[in-house]
C-alpha cells in the first residue's frame, strides 16, 4: 500500500475508548523497547507519529493510528517492563489482555522480537497464545542494523528454533534505521487486507 494519510485516531485504556467504526486492526506486540512504536513510524513514513524512547515503558496506552481510512495500526505497551509499580504493571496487563481477547476488529497480531536476543519466556508465551487463537504467525525481528549481515541467518534461526516455528510461519528482519524489511512487511499486510 502507498501510505500518505495517517493520523492518531484514538488513545485509550479501555474498550469504550477505542474506535467504534469496525475497521480492521493490526496490532504490534512485544517486549518493552523492542521497537513497536518505531516500526509503526517506519511503516507509515513518519518520524515521530508514534512516540518512542530509548528507555523501556514509553507507550502506556493503546494508540490507534488510522491508515488511509482503511485500517488501524495499534501500538500497545510492551511487556516485561519491571520498573513500574506492581499495581501499574497489573493494570497494563489487564488492559492488553482485554484488548487482545475481546477486540472484535482485531485481525492480525504481529510479534516483535529483538534480532540480537533469544526469545524470552514472555515471547514464547505470546507466540503460543497466537497459535492457540489461530492467528497467522508473523514475527518481525527488529534492530537488524545492530548485527552484521553475515550473522543475520544465524540470528533468525535462533529465534525460529527457540520458538519452534514451522516452515510456513513468517519471520522478517527489520531495521527502523535502514528500513530493511519494510517492503516485505507491507507485502504481507497488503495480502492480509486483500489489496492488489
Ligand atoms: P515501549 O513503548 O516501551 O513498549 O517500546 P517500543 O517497543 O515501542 O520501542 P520504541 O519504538 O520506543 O524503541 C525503543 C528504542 O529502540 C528507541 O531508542 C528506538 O530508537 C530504538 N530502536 C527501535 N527500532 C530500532 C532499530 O531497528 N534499530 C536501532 N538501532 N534502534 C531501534
Ligand atoms: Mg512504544
Amino acid at each position: 500500500m502507498e501510505v500518505n494519510n495517517v493520523s492518531l485516531a484514538a488513545v485509550g485504556v479501555k474498550l469504550e475508548q477505542y474506535p467504534d467504526d469496525n475497521k480492521p486492526e493490526i496490532a504490534f506486540v512485544g517486549k518493552s523497547n523492542v521497537g513497536k512504536s518505531s516500526l509503526i513510524n517506519g511503516l507509515l513514513n513518519r518520524k515521530s507519529l508514534a512516540r518512542t524512547s530509548s528507555s523501556p515503558g514509553k507507550t502506556r496506552t493503546i494508540n490507534f493510528y488510522n491508515v488511509e481510512d482503511l485500517l488501524y495500526f495499534v501500538d500497545l505497551p510492551g511487556y516485561g517492563y519491571a520498573k513500574a509499580p506492581k499495581s501499574e504493571i497489573r493494570k497494563w496487563g489487564k488492559m492488553i489482555e482485554d484488548y487482545l481477547y475481546k477486540r472484535e476488529s482485531l485481525k492480525s497480531i504481529i510479534l516483535l522480537i529483538d534480532i540480537r536476543h533469544q526469545p524470552s519466556n514472555n515471547d514464547k508465551m505470546m507466540y503460543e497464545w497466537l497459535k492457540h487463537y489461530n492467528y497467522e504467525i508473523i514475527i518481525i525481528a527488529t534492530k537488524a542494523d545492530k548485527i552484521k549481515r553475515s550473522q543475520l541467518s544465524k540470528h533468525i534461526s535462533t529465534i525460529k528454533n527457540t520458538l519452534g516455528m514451522s516452515f510456513n510461519e513468517k519471520i522478517i528482519a527489520y531495521s527502523s534505521m535502514t528500513k530493511q524489511g519494510k517492503q516485505e512487511i507491507w507485502n504481507i499486510f497488503d495480502d492480509l487486507l486483500g489489496i492488489e
